[in-house]
């Protein structure tokens, strides 16, 4: 038997309900903050993603060659994207630029809990700003978010990059070493990252303290520890976020983010009780359009993991109640099935979601049938009814049944 490949899933119909169920909740809220839905093709150039990461990036991309020998690779992400489409077509648009996406994303990573190969994001980007405003507005977006999820257990984290940037420029570290040195801040790697450093002739002190920085954890008080204009700046985004009535944040100097074109402000969501793959939502402040060809365009933007957030949704009991069809029609004999169809095609025309027995089912089997097809009613067309113009209305809740005239069955189905 064929498999779907490593890393990859079927949704079932149950499932895909509920996925589109949320993934409207979470667009209805992008909508209602001002942001509008753009599409951006599954591959691209993989030089897209290689401008933006490196080489290395490969080795984590689905990357292949087409018929016409050109070097594509399928989004592994999809700020890249959003920002080529704005430095393609949108350049001349009002700033700030408020856009949102949800698609599927593929990373070539060794499958685990929570961590797949094809993988869906619901992110959002503002385009064309560098205020603090900014930020809060991203911030504020992904908290409203979550919260219209109904998550209750998450932590919103927030640190600022340029903090430790300066930091290692100061301490000698040149700039194309900086990403090395961050990944291993990053994973909270010190190990890795002393021998590093002593290679770059950091001093055992400035160490110290980039570890402490790297260490600062804390509720927003902690902000008065930042120093220099990152501090400023910190102070600035918690006062418009908590007028924004985001205030339980909390300030770490360590979120350094494993995609390297962060400038500013960066921030992670997490959800504990995912465990290893807890982080939910990841993004902040960034430029990447000079990158593309075009203007150096200051953006903030993010993205939630939409299967880890529905996985936490479940951990936390958060369930799903399937719809189900309004009505499901069960012609008794074969004579009256023509009358059947017809009653059929009424109903939907009217707007009532509808099926009817197509297989010639005995009455218990059809009625059965409609129960796994959640039918809140059952039309069950019968010759005698039919003589009066009638069916008969079966609530599959309660089992009660009335004869119906075919003319008042809409409204009745409606109530
Ligand atoms: P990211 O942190 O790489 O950021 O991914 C965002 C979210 O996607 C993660 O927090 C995680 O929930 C989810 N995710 C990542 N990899 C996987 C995977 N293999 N399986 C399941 N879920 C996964 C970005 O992608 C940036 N583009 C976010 C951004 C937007 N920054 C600025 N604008």
């Amino acid at each position: 038997m064929i498999q779907c490949p490593r890393g990859t899933r079927d949704f079932l119909p149950d499932e895909m309900e509920r996925r589109r169920y949320y993934e409207g909740k979470l667009r209805s809220v992008a909508l209602r903050f001002g942001f509008r839905e753009t599409e951006t093709p599954i591959f691209e150039d993989a030089e897209l993603f290689i401008l933006r990461s490196g080489p290395n990036v490969l080795n984590e991309l689905y990357a292949f060659k087409d018929k016409g020998d050109r070097d594509l690779a399928l989004r592994p992400e999809m700020t890249a994207p959003a920002i080529r489409m704005f430095v393609n077509s949108m350049g001349n648009e009002p700033k700030p630029i408020k856009i949102f996406y949800f698609g599927q994303c593929f990373r070539y990573e060794r499958p685990q809990g929570g961590r797949y190969r094809e993988f869906f994001q619901f992110g959002a980007e503002l385009i064309g700003s560098a205020t603090p405003d900014t930020d809060a507005e991203a911030i504020a977006l992904a908290a409203a978010m979550i919260e219209a999820l109904g998550l209750k257990n998450y932590k919103i984290r927030i640190g600022h990059i340029g903090v430790l940037r300066q930091k290692l420029a100061d301490a000698g570290v040149p700039n194309e070493k900086t990403a090395e040195v961050l990944q291993k801040l990053d994973k909270k790697l010190y190990d890795e990252a002393r021998p590093m450093m002593e290679d770059l002739n950091v001093d055992q002190d400035v160490m110290g303290e980039i570890f402490e920085l790297t260490e600062t954890v804390g509720g927003t008080d902690i902000v008065d520890k930042v120093p220099g204009e990152a501090g400023k700046y910190l102070r600035s985004l918690i006062a418009i976020l908590s007028a924004m009535g985001v205030s339980d944040v909390e300030i770490d100097l360590g979120v350094v983010r494993g995609l390297d074109y962060y400038t500013g402000m960066v921030f992670e969501v997490e959800a504990p009780a995912l465990g290893a793959e807890k982080q939910i939502c990841g993004g902040g402040s960034y430029t990447l359009s000079e990158l593309f060809g075009g203007e150096k365009v200051f953006s903030t933007g993010f993205a939630i993991g939409f299967d880890r957030i529905l996985l936490a949704m479940e951990k936390e009991g958060i369930t799903y109640e399937q719809t189900g069809i309004d009505a499901y029609v069960v012609p008794v004999s074969e004579d009256v099935r023509i009358k059947a169809t017809e009653i059929t095609a009424m109903l939907r025309k009217a707007g009532i979601s509808c099926d009817m027995d197509i297989m010639g089912r005995k009455m218990a089997k059809a009625l059965k049938y409609a129960s796994s097809a959640r039918a809140k009613f059952a039309v069950i067309v019968g010759k005698n009814e039919l003589e009066g113009d009638s069916v008969t209305l079966r609530d599959m809740g309660s089992g009660d049944q009335e004869t119906v005239l075919i003319s008042e069955l809409v409204s009745a189905i409606q109530g």
